[in-house]
């Protein structure tokens, strides 16, 4: 049975500030069958996009992001926060629809010409895809695709990466 995974997306008003509506894959995630069909769609998206590796953000970036690379028998890069990564790194900084922030990449974490799917849970202003894609691009790898489970298309985050593939599984 095809579930619609719209039932397992939850909406929160004024969270984490006023005025911003926050949608929620928790439900998703929690229900087994809802999280294997939406890791089954990125993971056919990744088979057609030939991708040797996947890229995620911190932190929900991971939840997308792991069980694709492990399905694919291949590996996962976690793109983190500040002073997380013990090695040397680079650096992006970027806008967020309710703050600021900066992703780090282990520098030799991408080799070059690595075909690469970045992932995560939602697309919203696009400024942290925007920034993973620099990250992954700075090392060398040729971003193929992107996948998120949600893209918030009020807030046009696809406008930054028009040059992109993109999969979202959902828009609101
Ligand atoms: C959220 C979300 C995306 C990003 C989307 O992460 O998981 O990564 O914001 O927003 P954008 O398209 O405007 O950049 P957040 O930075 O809140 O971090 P978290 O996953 O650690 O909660
Ligand atoms: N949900 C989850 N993460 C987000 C959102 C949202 O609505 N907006 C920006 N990041």
């Amino acid at each position: 049975m095809v579930l619609d995974l719209n039932d397992y997306v939850a909406s929160y008003d004024d969270f984490p500030k006023k005025g911003v509506k926050f949608r929620d894959i928790s439900p998703l995630m929690e229900d087994g069958k809802a999280y294997k069909q939406a890791t089954d769609e990125i993971v056919a998206y990744a088979k057609s996009k030939n991708v040797d590796l996947v890229v995620g953000p911190e932190a929900r970036g991971f939840i997308v992001g792991c069980p694709v690379a492990y399905e694919l028998g291949i590996g996962f890069v976690p793109a983190r926060k500040e002073g997380k990564l013990p090695g040397e790194t680079v650096k992006a900084s970027y806008g967020l629809e309710y703050g600021e922030s900066s992703l780090y990449l282990h520098a030799d974490a991408v080799k070059p010409g690595q075909k690469v799917l970045i992932t995560d849970d939602l697309l919203a202003t696009g400024g942290t895809i925007e920034a993973t894609i620099r990250l992954v691009e700075d090392l060398g790898g040729i971003v193929v695709g992107t996948a998120f489970i949600v893209e918030l298309a009020d807030l046009h985050g696809r406008d930054k990466i028009k040059d992109y593939d993109i999969l979202s599984l959902m828009k609101y």
